[in-house]
């Protein structure tokens, strides 16, 4: 599949600001070069508008929703455009609340052509707040959440009326810090969560054959990959930073063993915050990473 990589210079759903820097960071590291020497035709739309940030605090449970609101119906618009013309969209955030626009758009598009959705959500966190349960009022903690039914009708009917997708198309991989409430919701909606605790136990090769189990041609994959997944040691350059995360060697093994079932459709780079980076280790690492993803490997000729 062709690719299409745009960005999304926002920080709306976050608490720290810096995000807004994370596609120019990406870029920096050589996003499109570097993906581009595995065989994919890569194009960057440059950056998708929205409104700026006004540092406000929440109201009703919500930081931003306007301003959120507008920033997820742009992404939404530009992942529908290009998965209509058969490219597969790659979105730089930008926080991790703008995974709301461009999940919703991968949804109707699948539901639109018969497709399976399978959703990786690679974090350290669930996202799975609502406004009653937020300890913060980000919306960044909240877009599991929305693309399940359970938020404000400006997010959770961006696409289409109703939740754009359900609980057991997801697998969360990486998770390590989940709120008091939220952990009675995740529970509720029988969400899949692979922990840090499962992941020592049984190794991510075990991990990676459960959470892949089942996928077939007809199956388009998202990736949604908050670098706070990784652990803080190697990337440092993050708003919501959680000791104990997935380590290199781990993270390498993930994105090989997605790259070999050959179902990429779409991805999520977000989080990545610059102004807290050592020389832009964090989003050097997420190409690295994103390279492995599209078929870098150490025997295989590319
Ligand atoms: N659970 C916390 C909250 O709701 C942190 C969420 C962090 N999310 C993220 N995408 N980094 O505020
Ligand atoms: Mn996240
Ligand atoms: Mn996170
Ligand atoms: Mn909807």
């Amino acid at each position: 599949l062709p690719v299409s990589i745009f960005g999304v210079p926002t920080d709306i759903g976050a608490a720290h600001r810096g995000a807004s820097m994370g596609p120019e960071a990406l870029r920096v590291a050589k996003f499109a070069e570097k993906i581009a020497r595995h065989g994919v035709e890569v194009r960057d739309l440059g950056d998708v508008a929205g409104p700026r940030n006004p540092q406000t605090e929440p109201v009703e449970g919500y930081r931003h929703l306007d301003e959120v609101a507008a920033w997820n119906r742009a992404v939404f618009e530009t992942s529908a455009g290009e998965l209509a013309a058969g490219r597969m969209p790659i979105m730089l955030g930008g926080d991790h609340c703008l995974a709301i626009g461009s999940i919703a758009a991968v949804a109707a598009h699948c539901r639109a052509r018969g497709k399976r959705l399978r959703l990786l959500w690679m974090d350290a966190h669930a996202d799975f707040n609502t406004r009653e349960i937020t300890p913060s009022g980000n919306i960044h903690g909240m877009p599991v959440a929305c693309l399940c039914g359970l938020g404000p009708g400006v997010l959770v009917d961006l696409g289409a009326p109703g939740p754009a997708i359900r609980p057991d198309q997801i697998r969360q991989i990486g998770i390590r810090s989940v709120d008091r409430g939220e952990k009675r919701l995740v529970k509720a909606h029988g969400l899949d969560i692979y922990d840090m605790r499962y992941i020592d136990e049984i190794g991510m090769r075990r991990v990676m054959e459960e959470v892949l189990e089942g996928i077939d041609e007809n199956t388009h994959l998202h990736v949604s990959f908050d670098v706070d997944m990784l652990d803080p040691g190697i990337a440092p350059g993050t708003g919501t930073r959680v000791p104990g995360g997935v380590n290199y060697r781990e993270a390498q093994l993930m994105m090989e063993m997605i790259a070999d079932t050959g179902r990429l459709g779409s991805l999520d780079v977000v989080e990545v915050n610059p102004a807290l980076d050592k020389r832009n280790a964090t989003a050097r690492l997420a190409v690295e990473l994103v390279e492995s993803l599209f078929g870098k490997s150490t025997l295989m000729r590319d």
